[in-house]
């Protein structure tokens, strides 16, 4: 692992109010990464910056579906630093139910946050890579973003467009030097599951029992792409829990 290559980098982190967010924002910061941090809770994200050290401009309340919320997040950290080195495309939302149910605002809630929130930030951070020519995006998909069960149909469905976007940028950044990783993690613990509301989805979850990894596996895995040297362009990770069969 090279740390020396994480020094110092400018990381913008959408979602870092929780889970796999604030676990990164605070490895990262431990390897020397200035972090800026965005989400909607933002007295968590205050929080968050005064235990790592960072300024109090460096969380930013951001609401995802909008895209002057995502650009202004952008337009933080080049004001603090002069540049953007990583911007961890995080925030999520997973309400799994089953189609049947209708829970259409559900339905639409996840696809704004999940696709056009990520959108979104890849626009909001282009400009800047292009200047710099370098940067590196990642998109974090799922490994329901790779296989489809009951329940996750919708969620699902955005998180394989999350691992199109990927790879449609993957080729498309090539110009500008700029690296693209596509992260899908299997169960990883998070507030993420809170937001299931589905009876039978629930029930469906407690009888498998499913045992989440704790979220150093994710941030191994950023850690690892983002310690990189620049002509090395980590594009797909996925992890599950040994035990998780889907
Ligand atoms: N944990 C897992 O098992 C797992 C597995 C596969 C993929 N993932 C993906 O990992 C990512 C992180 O999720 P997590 O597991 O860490 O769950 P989490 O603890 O629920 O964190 C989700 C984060 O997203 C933010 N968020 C949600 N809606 C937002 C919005 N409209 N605008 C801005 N931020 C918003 C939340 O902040 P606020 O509520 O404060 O806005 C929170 O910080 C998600 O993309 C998720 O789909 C997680």
């Amino acid at each position: 692992m090279s740390a020396n290559n994480i020094k110092g980098k400018v990381v913008v982190i959408t979602g870092a109010s929780s889970g796999l967010g604030e676990a990164s924002a605070r490895e990262l910061a431990k390897l020397g990464a200035k972090v800026v941090v965005g989400a909607r809770r933002l007295d968590r994200l205050q929080a968050l910056v005064k235990e790592i050290g960072e300024p109090a401009q460096a969380a930013v309340k951001v609401d995802v579906t909008k895209r002057e919320d995502v650009e202004a997040l952008i337009k933080t950290a080049v004001d603090l630093h002069g540049r953007v080195d990583v911007l961890l495309n995080n925030a999520g939302y997973m309400p799994l139910s089953l189609v049947e149910k209708g829970r259409v605002d559900e339905w639409d809630a996840m696809i704004d946050i999940n696709i056009k929130g990520v959108l979104y930030g890849v626009n909001a951070v282009l400009p800047v890579f292009k200047k710099q020519m370098s940067g590196q995006i990642i998109n974090v998909s799922s490994v329901a973003g790779h296989v489809v069960s009951p329940g996750s149909t919708v969620y699902s469905g955005t998180k394989f467009a999350v691992k199109a976007l990927s790879e449609g940028l993957r080729q498309e950044l090539k110009p500008y030097n700029v690296r693209v990783l596509n992260v899908s993690p299997g169960a990883t613990e998070s507030e993420l599951f809170l937001a299931i509301k589905d009876k039978d989805v629930l029930d469906s979850f407690a009888s498998m029992k499913l045992d989440s990894v704790p979220n150093t596996a994710f941030t191994d895995a950023i850690i690892f792409a983002i310690g990189q040297p620049e002509n090395v362009d980590v594009n797909e990770i996925i992890f599950r829990p040994t035990a998780q069969t889907l």
